[in-house]
């Protein structure tokens, strides 16, 4: 008797999922070169195979994230910083982001081996840690990144001639993939 009480909850609480209705995400990112770009058209991708309403726009062109359920931040990193654009972005948004689950990422290494392993400790910039402290994410983490040297300014090779920056593309598309699949799309 019991169990066929367990099993009608069950099998209600799997309707009420299949029929819950499916997150607004909005991805804002900041790209010098548009390798974060596509890491974020990818994120989107998987999200809206998952099902989600998905707007992926470039920090600086998001004009409300009102009716967003979920944001997604992600940034390319240079010399320690996030793009300008996206610093921006979360200072004017700062109210409303504070009330929504924030996924974050960066892009930087080009290295071989785990990119989180790369920059140790770091998650994001010091202009962004303030907001942070108030309002963990819901989780961050570092993808690999891309340097193509025909896309790269004088100032550009020089830096990475001096630092001895290994050139190429370490973006690892399964560990994108994986992490996207991670983001839930369900409002329940
Ligand atoms: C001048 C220069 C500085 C960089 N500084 C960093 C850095 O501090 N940390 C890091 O992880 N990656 C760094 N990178 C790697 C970039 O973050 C990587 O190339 C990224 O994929 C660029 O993204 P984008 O194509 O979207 O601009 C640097 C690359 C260049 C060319």
């Amino acid at each position: 008797m019991e169990e066929k009480t367990d099993a009608k909850i069950d099998s209600r609480t799997e309707d009420a999922i299949a029929k819950a209705p499916m997150k607004r995400i909005l991805v804002a990112y900041g790209s010098k070169r548009g390798s974060t770009a596509e890491i974020a058209e990818r994120i989107a991708q998987i999200l809206r195979r998952k099902g989600a309403e998905v707007d992926v726009f470039p920090a600086g062109q998001v004009r409300s994230v009102s009716k967003y359920d979920l944001v997604i931040i992600g940034s390319a990193v240079y010399i320690g910083l996030w793009r300008r654009e996206v610093v921006t972005f979360m200072r004017r948004y700062q109210e409303e982001l504070g009330a929504l689950p924030l996924w974050i990422f960066s892009s930087g290494p080009t290295e071989p081996g785990d990119p989180l392993e790369a920059i140790g400790t770091w998650r994001y910039p010091r202009a962004v840690a303030p907001f942070f402290d108030r309002h963990p994410p819901a989780d961050s983490t570092c993808f690999g990144g891309s340097i193509d040297p025909r896309k790269s300014s004088y100032f550009e090779k020089n830096m990475i001639r001096r630092a001895r920056v290994p050139v190429g593309d370490y973006r690892d598309w399964d560990a994108i993939d994986a992490w996207a699949e991670r983001i839930p799309v369900t409002t329940v």
